[in-house]
């Protein structure tokens, strides 16, 4: 091997309100891991590309109409359908970066008002992150970022209840928050101290998400 042995691949998860520049920061982060020579592959929840996603997508969009339950079930099944691909990939050396998680799917459904707890189940058990990064950033800052308000749950109000969600989600062992709010090369700095060390470590094996 090449350098530093670091037998799977790693699972950094990035998680915030919309429009917090999780994408931007994704993208950015990945290339920078590609150039330092680590096997890098970036994904998303929603993946509106299966069937599952197709269905997620009209949600969003406003095309149709699910129960609470349904929809928060079915983002949960979205994740879970991905999982096999994950695996595989982690446990061959792939670092992989992912555009929202678990924690999205419990913090937009209990800002709703759904029971967190219940919120959480669905997802027990699914690939546990190696690092989640949190974006922060006001409601008020990221309602004034270009095409905030295109779906569903881009409101001001309702991302400052998601946000509240989040918070209490935080994990101490796992979490770190970065600013959203520089410019994007010093969000992505931020963002490249706090996982360049973690990629490069040792983690040890995989593990379940909550259990
Ligand atoms: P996106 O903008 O990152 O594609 O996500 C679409 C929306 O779906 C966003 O408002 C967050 C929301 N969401 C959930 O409500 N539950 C979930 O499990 C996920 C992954 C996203
Ligand atoms: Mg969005």
């Amino acid at each position: 091997t090449y350098g530093k042995t670091s037998s799977r691949g790693k699972l950094i998860v990035f998680e915030g309100c919309d429009r917090s520049g999780k994408s931007t920061q994704c993208a950015m982060l990945t290339e920078r891991l590609r150039k330092d020579g680590h096997k890098v592959e970036q994904l998303k929840f929603p993946d509106r590309t299966t069937s599952i996603g197709h269905m997620i997508n009209n949600y969003l969009a406003n095309k149709e109409e699910q129960r609470d339950e349904v929809i928060h079930l079915l983002f949960s099944a979205n994740r879970w359908e991905s999982m096999q691909k994950m695996s595989n990939l982690l446990l061959g050396g792939t670092t992989l970066v992912v555009d929202r998680y678990a924690y999205s799917g419990i913090a937009y459904s209990a800002a709703k008002g759904m029971d967190l707890q219940w919120c959480r189940q669905p997802d027990v058990g699914l690939i546990k992150p190696d690092k989640v990064i949190f974006m922060t950033l006001s409601a008020d800052r990221a309602s004034e970022r270009a095409a905030f308000g295109e779906e569903r749950y881009e409101k001001k109000e309702f991302q400052a209840k998601v946000e509240k969600i989040f918070e209490q989600l935080f994990e101490k062992s796992y979490w770190q928050n970065v600013s959203g709010d520089g410019t994007v090369e010093e969000v992505h700095n931020d963002v490249y101290g706090v996982v360049s060390q973690i990629v490069s470590s040792d983690c040890g094996p995989l593990e379940k998400l909550w259990t």
